[in-house]
């Protein structure tokens, strides 16, 4: 067979295996026998043994699991299940603690408690127990709402049923990691590329009796929420969680100061491989709850923790070209097509470039050999150049100056603080004009942080796209569902599928409706701002007068840059038809408070001056809290101005004048307290 037929062959068998899958997940149906099924994985497997190059990201062996099944019922967590952010180095690290200790306004040499326990990589589960009974079993899905997999936890053994101690809480969530040993993963068949893939597959099947026969391992780690407030530290759960029966990590142990934690994770790293299972980085949490409780969250990620990855694993490979992609907000970002090679079981056949400068800054050419490096979930991208494989009469690399997509003029910005230009160019043309900033900003607009359209994923956007059926947000909720059924691999059940999610995705919250909207340097933390000081999608839309918008510099957070960008926004005519054509179809919920009825409600704040013991961003986030309002700037709307030491004193007599009243530290703190 010639390596066109080979691969044509190849690619028939996956996009049929791939059919089998969503009968069988979606439409709880078996349309062919197990023998055949397996048979049929198997000659996949074997092709990509002998021809690697081959593997497509649609191959059985390298799917992360599978999408949320419609065979589990979906189930809202009753507190989200968040991820971590990461740190990849010693600075990351030193950044984390310096928020902390901002945060908290502590002193700066201040040693910081840590639970430090290997980040296992393998699939959470939270377990939600009442009176000691296992009562229910949740997968992480999408942090908000998981799948109900309860019958299929109860089968892994780590896993207690039944707790009698006495000191067990009455209400408990304890969340934790399932995964195979990379012992047990070797002895299964080849149907998964990884461990990983192995545990969220077997945790995810139909027949519980078939995730029996999976040696699943479970360790616990952490709380959504527990009915117990003796409990006061991180290190303190983890032994309780011990002599309430659950397994934990042997490795798990308290460490003070940066310094400490860089070489706990020097020496982890080293014997990372020793151990019989996957572990990708370390975590660091703040021990202590109280802190813990203070330091709260920031968008997905708590405060108190953070993942510090083991450093990536890595291959050599060839330039073949350079794609320049262009992204919603006009980057150019340069993608290098490499020829494929397999790094930690994922074959890679593109690597990011970045940005204009860092190709200059390491003068990268097609046709060099290049080091090409990949961590966890993060894409993969070209580290370095191996000159010494340079051919001589290599090229250097001319960077587009026109936008590839639509052919208008780029540009890098200036940073007026870095006196610097930026590192990235982008495509100038916002206004739909550019055909891919258009289509990134429908993938936007429908994501799942935004819309959160299920099914109506980026290469669905991108064939809509090309048939013509979308290029507004709008036309998402006029789709020609007659045309999209004639399709190719469409069918009635997926496009009423697709119809229902669209459906539900009318109804919005304001700060997910501007979210998605793609502003530029309007992400999910500014969406939330923005929602919580204009309160309904009126107040919104009247931000096309240019002096309302003026008015965001009251907002604590909200600067200059974000302040331009949404005046850039608002100036374009063809954006405010689209926001007069969403607000026909969707539902635009107002903002609700974030706590209601708190003893701060309908008050206003604003701080001058140092205070005392806790950090502007503390007594800020206590304010919000308890339903008062934060601003900036003394006016008519401020009710309190809230003085430490070294307050400013125009502020202080600009609030004398307009009677507004003025309290000292200790005089507010009076009046959160009566709140509990
Ligand atoms: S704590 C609020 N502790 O890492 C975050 N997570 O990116 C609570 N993980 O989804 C998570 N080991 O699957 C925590 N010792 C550990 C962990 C751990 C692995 C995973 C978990 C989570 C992801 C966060």
């Amino acid at each position: 067979m010639n390596n066109n037929l080979i691969k044509k062959n190849y690619l028939k068998k996956i996009k049929l295996i791939n059919k089998y899958d969503k009968f069988y997940y979606d439409k709880n149906d078996s349309v062919v026998s197990d023998q055949e099924y397996d048979k049929l994985k198997k000659d996949i497997i074997e092709i990509e043994k002998k021809y690697p190059n081959l593997k497509n990201k649609e191959s059985p062996s390298l799917k992360v699991g599978f999408k949320p099944s419609k065979n589990f019922k979906k189930f809202k967590h009753k507190i989200p299940m968040l991820s971590l952010s990461n740190a990849f180095d010693r600075n990351d690290l030193k950044n984390f603690e310096k928020k902390i200790i901002n945060f908290l306004s502590l002193k700066e040499n201040v040693e910081i408690e840590y639970s430090t326990e290997p980040k296992i990589d393998g699939i959470s589960a939270s377990l939600i127990y009442e009176k000691g009974i296992l009562a229910k079993g949740l997968s992480r899905g999408d942090g908000i709402e998981g799948e109900d997999i309860t019958e299929n936890l109860k089968t892994i053994s780590d896993i207690p049923k039944k707790i009698l101690s006495k000191d067990f809480p009455n209400e408990i969530d304890i969340r934790g990691e399932v995964f195979i040993t990379k012992k047990d993963f070797k002895k299964m068949d080849e149907k998964f590329a990884n461990a990983r893939n192995a545990a969220s597959g077997s945790l995810r099947q139909k027949n519980p009796n078939e995730t029996k026969k999976i040696p699943l391992k479970f360790i616990a780690y952490t709380f959504g929420y527990i009915d117990n407030d003796k409990i006061k530290t991180q290190s303190d759960f983890l032994s309780n969680l011990n002599n309430w029966g659950f397994k934990t990590s042997q490795f798990n142990k308290i460490i003070k100061g940066i310094e400490k934690l860089t070489l706990r994770h020097k020496k982890f790293e080293e014997k990372r491989f020793d151990l019989d299972y996957d572990v990708d980085g370390l975590v660091y949490k703040v021990n202590k709850f109280d802190l813990q409780k203070r330091l709260g969250f920031v968008a997905n990620a708590p405060r108190w923790a953070v993942a510090h990855k083991f450093s990536a694993n890595s291959s050599t490979s060839k330039i073949l070209n350079i794609d320049i992609q262009v992204g919603r907000t006009g980057a150019l970002t340069p993608v290098a097509k490499i020829e494929p090679v397999n790094i930690s079981g994922v074959v890679v056949s593109n690597a990011t470039l970045h940005n204009e400068h860092e190709i200059n800054r390491k003068d990268i050419r097609i046709g060099d050999v290049v080091k090409v490096e990949r961590a966890g979930d993060v894409i993969p991208h070209v580290v370095s150049v191996d000159i010494s494989k340079r051919q001589s009469n290599s090229e250097k690399y001319i960077f587009p100056k026109k936008c590839p997509s639509c052919g208008s003029k780029t540009t890098k910005d200036f940073n007026a603080t870095t006196n610097k230009f930026d590192a990235v160019r982008r495509c100038l043309n916002e206004d739909f004009k550019c055909e891919k900033i258009a289509m990134e900003g429908i993938k936007h607009f429908v994501s799942k942080e935004a819309l959160n359209i299920d099914g109506f994923g980026k290469k669905i956007v991108e064939k809509f796209w090309e048939l013509k059926l979308v290029k507004f947000p709008q036309d998402i909720f006029n789709l020609n569902f007659g045309k999209i059924k004639e399709l190719d691999g469409w069918g009635d059940l997926s496009v009423s599928n697709l119809k229902y999610a669209i459906e539900k995705s009318k109804k919005i919250s304001l700060d997910k409706f501007i979210y998605s909207l793609g502003i530029r340097h309007i992400g999910q933390e500014n969406a939330k701002l923005l929602s919580q000081h204009l309160r309904n999608f009126e107040n919104f839309y009247k931000l096309s007068k240019a002096n309302n918008v003026e008015n965001l510099s009251n907002i604590d957070g909200i600067g200059e840059t974000q302040i331009n960008s949404i005046r850039a926004f608002f100036s374009n005519k063809i954006n405010l038809n689209v926001l007069e054509e969403l607000k026909k179809t969707m539902k635009i919920l107002n903002a609700t408070s974030e706590k209601k009825g708190g003893i701060l409600m309908n008050k206003t704040f604003m701080f001058t001056g140092k205070l005392q013991e806790i950090s502007r961003a503390e007594a800020k986030s206590l304010v919000e809290e308890n339903s008062g309002k934060i601003i900036s700037n003394v006016n008519k709307k401020l009710n309190y101005l809230v003085i430490g030491e070294k307050p400013t004193i125009k502020k202080i007599n600009k609030a004398k004048e307009l009677n507004i009243k003025i309290l000292t530290q200790n005089e507010w703190i009076k009046m959160l307290n009566k709140t509990s």
